[in-house]
This record gives C-alpha cells, sequence and structure tokens, in this order.
C-alpha cells in the first residue's frame, strides 16, 4: 500500500500538487459565483480560506512522522504544500482586510483591538513571511544550516493559527480540541524525534554535536 502510494507520489509532478492544492480555490469562486458561501458570504469566505490554510500548514508537520509511522513520503511535496498554505492564508488575511474592513486601515486596526485573536494570526502570518521567501532552491544553498533553523520558524506559527483559530470560537468546539491535540501531538513527535537523532548524532560522530548540513531538501531532516 505504502509502496503503491510512494511511486504515485513520486510520479506527481510538482505542478500536480499546485493544481491539487487550488481545486478549494476553484470551488471557493465557484460559491462565490453561485452567491455564496453560506448565508453570510464575507465571513464564509474567510473561514473557508482560514480553514484551508491551517489545514495545508499541518500537513506540513504530518509529513515526517507519516513517513516514519506507515512509510509514505511525501517530503519532496512539503515546499509545494507549504507554499498552497501561504497562499491560502494571505488570502485569507485579503478577505479580512478588504471584504470584511473595506480596505479601511483604521477600521482594521479597531477590529484589531477588539478581536485580540486577530494578533496571533498576524503573527503566525508573519513568522511565515520569511519561510516563503526563501522556499526556493537559491535561498537554500545561500543560507545552508541556517535555512533549517529559520524554517522551524513553522513550528511557532501553526501554533500561533491553532491559538488563533480556537480563540475565535466563542465555546471551544470538538473539532477545536481535535486540532488542538493534533498540533501538541505532533510537537511532542517532533521533539522526541530531533531529541534522538541528536542522541545518534552524539554517539555516530566524533565531532559531537555537529549540525547537520546535507540539503534540507533531504529525506529525513527537514524541520
Ligand atoms: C497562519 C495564519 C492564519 C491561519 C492558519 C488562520 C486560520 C483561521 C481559521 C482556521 C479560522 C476559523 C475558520 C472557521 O472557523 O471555519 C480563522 C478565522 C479568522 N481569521 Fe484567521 N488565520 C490566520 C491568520 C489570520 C490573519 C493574519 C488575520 C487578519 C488579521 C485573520 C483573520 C481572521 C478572521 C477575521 C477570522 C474570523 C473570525 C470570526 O468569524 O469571528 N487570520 N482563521
Amino acid at each position: 500500500m505504502a509502496d503503491r502510494l510512494n511511486a504515485l507520489l513520486r510520479r506527481l509532478p510538482e505542478a500536480g500538487v499546485w493544481c491539487l492544492g487550488l481545486i478549494p480555490l476553484a470551488w471557493l469562486i465557484w460559491q462565490v459565483l453561485q452567491g455564496g458561501p453560506g448565508v453570510d458570504p464575507v465571513r464564509g469566505i474567510e473561514h473557508f480560506l482560514g480553514k484551508t490554510g491551517l489545514w495545508l500548514l499541518i500537513a506540513c508537520l504530518v509529513i515526517p512522522p507519516l513517513r516514519l509511522l506507515t512509510g509514505i513520503n511525501a517530503l519532496r511535496h512539503r515546499r509545494a504544500i507549504g507554499l498552497l498554505a501561504f497562499l491560502y492564508i494571505v488570502l485569507h488575511l485579503t478577505a479580512w482586510i478588504w471584504l470584511e474592513m473595506g480596505l479601511y486601515w483604521s477600521q482594521a486596526l479597531k477590529d484589531l483591538w477588539k478581536r485580540p485573536y486577530l494578533f496571533f494570526g498576524i503573527t503566525a502570518f508573519l513568522l511565515l513571511l520569511p519561510l516563503a521567501a526563501t522556499s526556493g532552491r537559491a535561498a537554500i544553498r545561500r543560507l545552508g544550516p541556517r535555512w533549517k533553523q529559520l524554517h522551524l520558524l513553522i513550528w511557532p506559527a501553526a501554533g500561533l493559527a491553532v491559538l488563533h483559530y480556537l480563540w475565535q470560537m466563542k465555546i471551544i468546539s470538538r473539532e477545536g480540541w481535535i486540532w488542538l491535540t493534533l498540533f501538541l501531538a505532533l510537537l511532542v513527535s517532533r521533539l522526541i524525534s530531533a531529541g534522538l537523532r541528536r542522541k545518534k548524532l552524539r554517539c555516530d560522530s566524533p565531532r559531537a554535536g555537529k549540525p547537520a548540513t546535507d540539503s534540507p531538501h533531504g529525506q529525513a531532516k527537514l524541520p
């Protein structure tokens, strides 16, 4: 099963991932043309874009443990999935500032004070900016081992995004708890695997503690 899926994933070009990732956007545009989504289209658009962005952001974090647990290897598509997440989050932010705030910046500032969870969203977005800006191969080569350190920012960004999502609910729903549990489980698994890797490095290498210098697009050592 995993082998067959891996063969499929290997054959899937990056453009294919983009096409798949843009399906929700196409669906949303279709819904808007039909007068939707939902009874409050602005809120519907905002929520749909935010939720899709969150899904894709968490998908980036799921890929390494999924490989360890099931052998399904989607690491080569993580960059495209991360950039898709960023795209949806930019559109989510744009929907708020444009559709909800009507491009009135003073109104947007007032809204930030009124709904403090927006700060979490904005901080998460700001943390994702350098990741999107350094996702190209040239940046990976230029930054070397620092690239991996920089891309650890995905963790606080995803954590803040989950908090932003939970806080905007009046009462945290079952779905909210599931997102929080999933994020915490991923964080714990990341900390454990980082600890194990450091221990192995210390045991294997006479130059203990030397950071790995392999390509960030390599198989097992992504943030
Ligand atoms: C990593 C960045 C972000 C993610 C992943 C994210 C995700 C989400 C999610 C999942 C929701 C709830 C959707 C639902 O319940 O179906 C939401 C709501 C919302 N987000 Fe974000 N968001 C992010 C950043 C931002 C930013 C930068 C802003 C603008 C300042 C923003 C403004 C809003 C607004 C206005 C709502 C609706 C709240 C309400 O209905 O009361 N988000 N976001």
